[in-house]
């Protein structure tokens, strides 16, 4: 069975059970679910529910913690069987289709708004079609973020007698020897499957370019999976692994980004809602820290757009709420102070044309700029380790083989590679 008739299977049970009823007030109240919860994450966040609030609605806040959203979407399938779904959900790429298949989600309430606002025209076809199903949006997008940086702490590289910043793998790795050799932990990351795959899908992107990541991870084609180029960029992942922070096992994003932030380690491996956890600090970029694509990738950009779905309702008083937060996200102010927030940058073409006019910072504009020149030339790509490039069920069997291989030291990445390819079969 294959994950759209696991989810239908599972959630046609839902029509058989009462809705909760929500709590009425003036203007209506809308249930959100999300899992933005770190520090900075959570300021990002606040900025929405501020905003819907001034506007007379009541914001029921249905954050669910874990980074990479693995927990929250198991927290949604089971509200959505219960028959008990919320109003907004945060869900991304290829899931949307899913969920969209299963007649839950409403693709009326955003109609009158998306025309109204000109999203349309707003919008690149890339990130349109990713919140559309059969040609009407059923989500809203709130903002792109790019998933191949480095993160550095410069004074930390300073101390430890590093030049520059590492543009190759072998920079990385003589950088890396000399963070070890002068006490630090070269490589802060956390060990949970979606952080191992984040790294496995840059190392992927480094060593195959985007021509390989899009066959591997965007057209599953076996002979990539399990040929030659994706044998060493397994090669190469584990001799990374060997410079991850020891401590790591099972830690959240935030708390190694920490790590870094406070001079304990060199480097992060990270998209960059990494960037909300040093500006929570209070950290400057380009001055304070340094964003890089990661060595070797400086030509492609993994993008993972956030967006915010709406489900089908029975009480029709949460349509205006829905439709109230779709249009503030859509908007100029809220798309500014959102992403300089959260490390992301907006969903509007009008705004990525002219990011140093909007005060976006250094990390944001190269961000932007590389986007725009990515989509022209193949090198924007949806990440594979956060749901923009394959469906969850897909996605998950990456994250088990990449988890595992990691994991074992005396796991060979030729016999990986064939594993790789065997479980992205057996999960289509
Ligand atoms: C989401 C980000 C979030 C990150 C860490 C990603 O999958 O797209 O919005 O900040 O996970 O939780």
């Amino acid at each position: 069975m294959n994950s759209t008739l696991r989810l239908t299977a599972a959630i046609s049970l839902a029509s058989l059970l009462p809705l909760s009823a929500l709590a009425a007030d003036s203007k209506g109240s809308v249930e959100v679910v999300h899992w933005w919860t770190s520090g900075g994450e959570k300021a990002a966040v606040d900025v929405l529910k501020a905003q819907v609030e001034k506007d007379g609605f009541t914001w029921k806040d249905g954050a669910v913690a874990g980074g990479g959203g693995a927990t929250a979407m198991t927290v949604l399938k089971s509200r959505a069987v219960a028959g008990n779904p919320p109003g907004i959900a945060q869900i991304k790429g290829p899931d949307i289709q899913d969920w969209a298949s299963t007649g839950l989600l409403d693709s009326d309430v955003l109609k009158d708004v998306a025309k109204a606002e000109n999203w349309d025209g707003l919008l690149e076809k890339k990130v349109a079609d990713t919140v559309k199903f059969e040609g009407d949006y059923v989500a809203v997008p709130v903002n792109i973020h790019r998933v191949n940086w480095l993160w550095i702490n410069p004074e930390v590289f300073k101390k430890a007698g590093i030049a520059k910043p590492p543009t190759t793998l072998d920079e990385f790795y003589a950088a890396a020897e000399k963070l070890k050799a002068a006490g630090f932990i070269p490589l802060a990351h956390g060990g949970q499957p979606w952080q191992d795959s984040t790294v496995f899908e840059a190392v992927v992107l480094s060593v195959m370019g985007a021509d390989g990541y899009k066959k591997a991870m965007v057209d599953l084609d076996n002979a990539t999976l399990t040929g030659p180029q994706m044998v060493k960029a397994l090669t190469e992942l584990k001799k990374i692994a060997t410079y991850m922070d020891a401590d790591g096992k099972g830690q959240d994003w935030n708390l190694e980004a920490a790590k870094v932030i406070n001079g304990k380690a060199g480097m992060q491996v990270m998209g960059d809602w990494a960037k909300s956890e040093w500006t929570l600090a209070k950290k400057v970029a380009g001055q304070d820290y340094q964003c890089v694509p990661f060595p070797g990738t400086d030509k492609a950009f993994t993008y993972n757009i956030d967006s915010l779905v709406v489900f089908k309702q029975k009480d029709a008083g949460t349509s205006a709420g829905q439709q109230d937060i779709a249009k503030v996200v859509m908007g100029q102010d809220f798309q500014k102070l959102f992403s300089s927030n959260k490390g992301s940058i907006p969903v509007r073409k009008d705004m990525l044309a002219d990011m140093a006019g909007h005060g976006f910072d250094a990390c944001a504009q190269t961000s932007a700029k590389d986007f725009l020149a990515d989509a022209q030339t193949g090198g924007l790509q949806p990440s594979m380790a956060h749901n923009m490039a394959t469906n969850l069920a897909v996605q998950g069997a990456f994250f088990d083989v990449v988890t595992n291989y990691i994991n074992d030291p005396k796991a060979d990445p030729a016999d990986a590679a064939k594993k790789l390819g065997a479980a992205i079969q057996a999960a289509q």
